[in-house]
C-alpha cells in the first residue's frame, strides 16, 4: 500500500516504499514502465524521488508502519497527487479515445503490465484525462534475469483482458509511433534516471543492469509485431 504524504516542498505525493513487499525493484519499474508511458503520450503523473528520514517512523505506534517506514530509509518515489481524481470505471460510463486506448493497450504488453483490467484498472480520471498509475509490478522479468531473453520475444495473451482494449482501434498505428519515439537514447537516458542504488545486486553493478534493461527492451521492441497481433486479434474477438 502506498502512502500519501506532505513533502518538504508543500506538495502532495503518493508514496511507493522502498521496503514494501518487491522492494527496490518495484520501484525500478515504476519509474522505467512510468517513463516509458510519458514519452508514448500517456499521462503519467510526475514522478519524484523522495528522501525517507530514518527518525520518520522512530515514534509510529502502528508496528507495520513503523517496520516499512524503517525498511525504506533514504531514497523512494512518489507520484504527484491527483486530489479529487477517480478510478476508470467502464461500467459508470467512463470511456477513452481510439489513440490513448491504442496506446495503453500496446505500452502495457511491451512492459508487460498485467494490472489493467476492469476490476483493477489502475487508471485515474482527473479533469477529464486519463492518468496511468501503478506500474511496480511490470517487467517483471527482472525478478529473474536468466528467463529475460525468453520474456522479451513472447506475446502478451493478458492483452484480451486490458480495461481500455475495447477501444483499441489502432493498435497497428500505435505501434508504428512507439517504434519511432523509443529510441535506444530515449531508452538510455530513462535507465540513466534509475539510482544506483535500486540497481545494484551481489552479482551486478548498476551499469550492468541498466545494460541488461536497455537489452531487454531493445529486444522486446524488435519483437513486438508479436504482442501487436495478439492484441489485434483479442481487439477483433471483443466486437
Ligand atoms: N497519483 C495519485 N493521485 C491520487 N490517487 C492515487 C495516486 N496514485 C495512487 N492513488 C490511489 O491509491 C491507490 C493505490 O495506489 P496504487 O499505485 O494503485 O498501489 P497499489 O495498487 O499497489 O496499492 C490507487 O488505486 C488510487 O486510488
Ligand atoms: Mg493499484
Amino acid at each position: 500500500m502506498p502512502g500519501l504524504i506532505e513533502a518538504d516542498d508543500e506538495g502532495m505525493y503518493v508514496l511507493k516504499f522502498r521496503g514494501a513487499g518487491q522492494g527496490a525493484l518495484a520501484l525500478v519499474a515504476e519509474l522505467v514502465a512510468g517513463e516509458i508511458g510519458r514519452v508514448l503520450g500517456l499521462a503519467v503523473p510526475e514522478l519524484v524521488f523522495v528522501e525517507v528520514d530514518p527518525a520518520l517512523g522512530r515514534n509510529e505506534p502502528d508496528a507495520e508502519i513503523r517496520h516499512l517506514l524503517k525498511a525504506s530509509a533514504g531514497l523512494n518515489l512518489a507520484l504527484d497527487y491527483l486530489p479529487g481524481s477517480t478510478m476508470f470505471d467502464p461500467a459508470a460510463g467512463d470511456v477513452a479515445d481510439a489513440a490513448t486506448a491504442s496506446t495503453a493497450v500496446w505500452f502495457d504488453a511491451f512492459v508487460q503490465n498485467v494490472d489493467r483490467t476492469a476490476r483493477n484498472a489502475n487508471l485515474l480520471v482527473w479533469q477529464r484525462r486519463l492518468y496511468f498509475i501503478d506500474h511496480g509490478a511490470a517487467l517483471f522479468f527482472h525478478h529473474n534475469w536468466p528467463t529475460a531473453g525468453l520474456k522479451a520475444a513472447s506475446a502478451f495473451p493478458e492483452s484480451q483482458h486490458h480495461v481500455l482494449l475495447r477501444w483499441a482501434s489502432a493498435i497497428a498505428e500505435a505501434g508504428a509511433r512507439a517504434r519511432q519515439l523509443l529510441t535506444p537514447a530515449v531508452l538510455h537516458e530513462i535507465l540513466e534516471g534509475v539510482p544506483d542504488d535500486w540497481l545494484v545486486a551481489e552479482d551486478a553493478t548498476a551499469e550492468d543492469r541498466r545494460a541488461a534493461y536497455l537489452a531487454y527492451l531493445t529486444q522486446r521492441l524488435a519483437a513486438a509485431g508479436t504482442f501487436e497481433e495478439e492484441a489485434q486479434r483479442a481487439y477483433q474477438r471483443l466486437l
